[in-house]
């Protein structure tokens, strides 16, 4: 296995011309926060395969229906959640590959399995579908991974990378690679390119913010050693599931007792409402212990009404329908002023207002981290902020108009240039993957 990606390398320069027939088939990885892809290179052509019908990306969401049946992926999994077929739905497992809970049990399908387990069976469907779309075993991959898995602790990020090795292993690969996400997006836009630029490339997703400052273009897509054009690369664990928590604990959770009273006037504890609108920790809410602290709770609030919902909601298991109309809200207020999330589908007659100023208001904390790690990547490249030509915006995230005005402010002479917000990512480890493995003749 190859870890430790830090060089920006030969890319697909062989693009359109065609590979003899006996080269390898190989493929990259975007295993996303929220959405993954696999995109192969074939023949010389690289390609987005269409893992979900007709759509290249597939969201990183898993149901194990409650009868034994096999999992679910994708659209299919939360369509058979929303639908109220009885099962466990799981999102934004990514979040979890650099902490113990990784390798920790849980209930799904009539057995307990890891969630390790579980991510072997995700990365194995898209193998499966990428293999059966064109027609090739795929033995060798380029894993995307974030500049950071988790922040501040180099051993413990170490560690995610070897886990998702290791599950890339498990699912079939035999050789795996890794490139950081924000460098495969510059491959693709520097795959786009007539000219020279010194690009910043934005990749704002689920789970974090990765950042890289990179020389491309055409003329140096043919270098060997690409290290040099590499300038700077950082990354935090920011990403647009810390934003739907804060929208949620600032329009929703206060309507199930967030900052209600305990008889004693008290505020009641915070955990359970983070751990509601939490993508990846809504599935640990409901177990036994965690039912009768809540009942503790509720028998000691001074407006048991309001905490009573909440209760009902994690007995209903509703949490991932709210945390679904909190995402939409945020993702509405990139084009609109006010939404109204619609909660009636969880809670009986509950219908709650937020607005872009209390949406923004709830992410200052968040839009800080940003411009600071923004900043801090501007200065690790040891050029000043000027010299900054273009910034490529990508992952879901950067649609945001907050996030957008940040990077404007900060990098006031780069022209921006949205790319695919969804896709550029694994595209480019696919560029990857061709220089590392495709030019080597099939055994
Ligand atoms: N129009 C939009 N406005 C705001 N947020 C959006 C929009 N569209 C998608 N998002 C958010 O973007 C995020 C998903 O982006 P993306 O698919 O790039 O993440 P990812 O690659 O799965 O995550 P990561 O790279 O962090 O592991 C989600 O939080 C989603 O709600
Ligand atoms: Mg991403």
């Amino acid at each position: 296995m190859t870890n430790s990606p830090n060089a920006l390398v030969h890319v697909a320069t062989q693009q359109g011309l065609g590979y003899p027939a006996q080269m390898k088939t190989v493929c990259g990885i975007d295993f996303g926060t929220s959405n993954s892809t696999i995109a192969v290179v074939q023949g010389g052509k690289t390609v987005l395969v269409p893992v979900e019908g007709t759509h290249t990306t597939i969201p990183s969401a898993i149901f194990y229906p409650a009868d034994g049946q096999a999992p679910l992926y994708g659209r299919a999994a939360t369509a058979a959640y929303t639908t109220g077929e009885a099962g466990r739905l799981m999102r934004s497992l990514k979040s979890i590959l650099g902490s113990d809970l990784i390798s920790e049990k849980t209930a799904a399908g009539g057995q307990f399995r890891t969630f390790e387990s579980i991510l072997v069976g995700f990365l194995s469907d898209l193998k499966d579908k990428a293999e059966r779309f064109c027609g090739a075993t795929l033995d060798e991959v380029v894993m995307g991974r974030p500049v950071h898995f988790v922040d501040g602790n180099d051993a413990v990020d170490a560690r995610a990378e070897v886990k998702l090795g290791e599950i890339a292993r498990e699912a079939g690969f035999r050789t795996i690679a890794f490139q950081f996400e924000p460098i495969a997006a510059a491959l693709s836009f520097e795959h786009t390119l007539r000219t020279h630029e010194r690009v910043f490339i934005s990749d704002i997703g689920g789970g974090t913010a990765d950042f890289s400052i990179v020389e491309v273009g055409p003329e140096r897509r043919l270098r060997a050693d690409r290290a040099g054009d590499i300038l700077a690369n950082d990354g935090i664990r920011v990403g647009g599931t810390n934003l739907d928590m804060r929208l949620s604990m600032a329009a929703v959770m206060p309507h199930l007792g967030s900052r209600a009273k305990t008889l004693k006037g008290r505020e009641l504890p915070r955990w359970p409402f983070v751990d509601l609108a939490t993508w990846h920790r809504i599935h640990t809410i409901a177990t036994q212990a965690n039912f009768m602290t809540l009942r503790q709770i509720l028998n000691d609030c001074a407006e048991p009404e309001l905490f009573q919902r909440y209760v009902d909601v994690v007995k209903a298991g509703s949490g991932h329908a709210i945390a679904g109309r909190v995402e939409q809200a945020k993702i509405d207020l990139s084009h609109t002023e006010e939404v109204t999330i619609d909660l009636t589908g969880a809670i009986a007659g509950l219908t709650v207002d937020a607005s872009t100023a209390l949406f923004e208001t709830a992410i200052a904390g968040e839009l800080e981290r940003l411009g600071d790690a923004i900043c801090a990547t501007v200065a690790a490249s040891a050029q000043p902020a000027e010299a900054i030509t273009t910034v490529f915006l990508t992952g879901g995230t950067s649609a945001v108009p907050a996030v957008k005005r940040l990077l404007s402010e900060l990098l006031p002479r780069a022209k921006a240039i949205e790319g695919d917000l969804f896709n550029s990512v694994g595209f480019g480890l696919a560029l990857e993957a061709e220089r590392r493995f495709a030019q080597k003749k099939a055994a």
